[in-house]
């Protein structure tokens, strides 16, 4: 019998309506000022996703707009603490993180997201769920080496000893894979650009993208 992935499961629950309220997109946009929008950062772990989500929603707070960070580990700790490393879990992981990240763009609140979300597929499912110009792909790249030489959890050391002692770790980059985006919306290299330099590449599409206005941003 073949698993299905928890992502490709169809829905479970029969006799549900979908309840619309009466506020409107542009009775919320009058409160935040922002248009919906998820702002979807992938790449290695160590490769500086957490750091520039992180510096993204300062940034926007700062400017007045109202944002949200998603962080893959935090996540872990609660919503998805049933969840490892598998490549089911991994689904599931970006699944679930996708449906919040939905809601929080409904109640225009700029969702980032910090995930590794390895599987292109996994990210194509969540691009789906949401208005193609509301989400932005941010390939956050750094090669293996330089994630590797980082490593400021130790889980590279950690994994590689593991790995030569003959365990299995799905560890992303040695043992799991990377699907690299062939398209996304911006592309930064933070083994040669600075967090400034990275935050300010995704402030000017979120500009371009009229998500937020350019004035004060
Ligand atoms: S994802 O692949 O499902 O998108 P997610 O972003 O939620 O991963 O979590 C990744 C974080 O979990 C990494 O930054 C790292 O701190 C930690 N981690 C623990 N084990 C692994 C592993 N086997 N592979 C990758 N990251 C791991």
């Amino acid at each position: 019998m073949v698993l299905k992935k928890p992502a490709e499961m169809s829905q479970k629950s029969t006799d549900i309506t979908w309840h619309a309220g009466s506020v409107t997109p542009a009775d919320r946009h009058k409160i935040t000022g922002n248009q919906p929008c998820v702002v979807w950062l992938t790449g290695l772990s160590g490769c500086g996703k957490s750091t520039i989500a992180m510096a993204l929603e300062s940034a926007l707070i700062r400017a007045a707009h109202l944002a949200f960070v998603l962080d893959g580990d935090n996540l872990r700790h609660g919503l998805n603490r049933d969840l490892g490393f598998s490549e089911a879990d991994r689904t599931e992981n970006i699944r679930r993180v996708g449906e919040v990240a939905k809601l929080l763009a409904d109640a225009h609140i700029i969702a980032i997201c910090s995930f590794i979300s390895p599987y292109r597929a996994d990210r194509a499912g969540v691009r789906r769920r949401i208005e193609p110009s509301a989400f932005i792909e941010v390939f956050v790249d750094a090669p293996l080496s330089v994630c590797e030489a980082r490593d400021p959890k130790d889980l590279y050391k950690k994994a590689r000893a593991n790995i030569a002692a003959g365990n299995a770790m799905s560890f992303t980059g040695l043992d799991a894979p990377y699907e690299a985006p062939s398209n996304p919306e911006v592309h930064l290299k933070t083994a040669e650009q600075s967090v400034e330099a990275s935050v300010a590449a995704i402030m000017s599409v979120l500009v371009d993208r009229r998500v937020i206005s350019g004035a004060g941003a």
